[in-house]
């Protein structure tokens, strides 16, 4: 059997290299730096790898993300065509994002905000109570994990719609599809969650005229990638009051600079991008399903489609 290569910078080598054995006895599983020969790679599975890693490994089959973003991989000018470009979808990671979805919206729709600089002052002042059914949630991106939080929310009775290149059928969550729908549901989004792929079309989608076409006092959660966001343009539109406040788990730049003003805005709050972290555990079941389908020479599951790339 060819060997699976793993590298990343952030996931523990030594986590997957137990549980893919759990599940592929005898797995040849090799660790960067220790790939061995270049040729003996079929499987990689990556987090991040500098651009140009991957085009020395002369068989490889797959290519599997480490996430369920495959940005990184695509960010890679020297992405070897051939191997299947593979995303994890991991029902636990989508529990995971739909809980820190779920918490940035009940703390903005709870008025945590205005709670937390009372505290700061002192001050013991109940506000007006809000309702849940006239607050209206709109979630950017319907895919796996998107339908799962738009799914989670909507359960509580909050009044949810999900924007989406295609139209989808979600019980309790009204549908916006394609650009010329783009509007129409910004103009209903009093708490907008981005969980889109990052492509080039969306790439700086949130920028200064998708915040004015929000209505006065909503507010932002960015779950998707830091790239979507034009950082200026939501310092501006924080500052200037359009938008409310702000909660943000991804940055143009990770780690967040210790001078980037966001740490320190009244209105944001800092996240270090682990909505939903990889986990070795649940997600092995499927990468190990994918490695035994990609030797078998069957077609694996969750392929990314090179041309959209998600
Ligand atoms: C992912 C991520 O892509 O954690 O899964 O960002």
């Amino acid at each position: 059997m060819p060997a699976v290569l793993f590298r990343s910078p952030n996931d523990s080598a030594e986590a997957w290299r137990q549980s893919l054995s759990e599940r592929i006895p005898g797995v040849d599983f090799r660790a960067y730096p220790e790939i061995g020969d270049p040729a003996d790679i079929g499987f990689a599975l990556v987090w991040k790898v500098p651009p140009g890693f991957l085009k020395q490994f002369p068989n490889l089959k797959a290519i599997c993300s480490l996430g369920q973003g495959v940005d990184h991989i695509f960010a890679d000018p020297e992405l070897p065509r051939g191997p299947h470009i593979i995303r994890l979808v991991d029902p636990w990671m989508g529990r995971a994002m739909a809980e820190w979805v779920l918490l940035q919206v009940l703390r903005f729709h709870r008025q945590g905000m205005e709670y937390e600089e009372l505290q700061r002052r002192r001050e013991w002042k109940p506000l007006p109570a809000p309702e849940t059914s006239t607050r209206r949630v709109g979630i950017l991106g319907l895919g796996a994990l998107g339908a799962e939080a738009a799914t989670t929310v909507a359960a509580l009775g909050f009044d949810v719609a999900g924007w989406s290149r295609t139209r989808k059928s979600i019980p309790n969550v009204t549908s916006y599809a394609g650009p010329e729908e783009f509007d129409a549901f910004l103009a209903r989004t009093d708490i907008l969650c981005g969980l889109l792929p990052l492509t080039p079309e969306t790439t700086d989608l949130m920028d200064a005229s998708l915040f004015a076409r929000l209505p006065k006092g909503a507010f932002v959660v960015n779950s998707g990638r830091g790239g979507q966001l034009v950082e200026d343009d939501l310092l501006a539109a924080l500052d200037s009051g359009h938008i409310a406040g702000a909660s943000l788990d991804v940055f143009r730049t990770e780690p967040l600079p210790a001078g980037h003003p966001f740490w320190t805005h009244p209105k944001v709050q800092v996240w270090p991008h682990v909505s939903a972290q990889t986990n070795a555990d649940s997600g092995a079941d499927q990468v190990a399903e994918n490695i035994r389908r990609v030797f078998a020479g069957e077609k694996p599951i969750n392929e990314v489609d090179p041309d959209r790339q998600y």
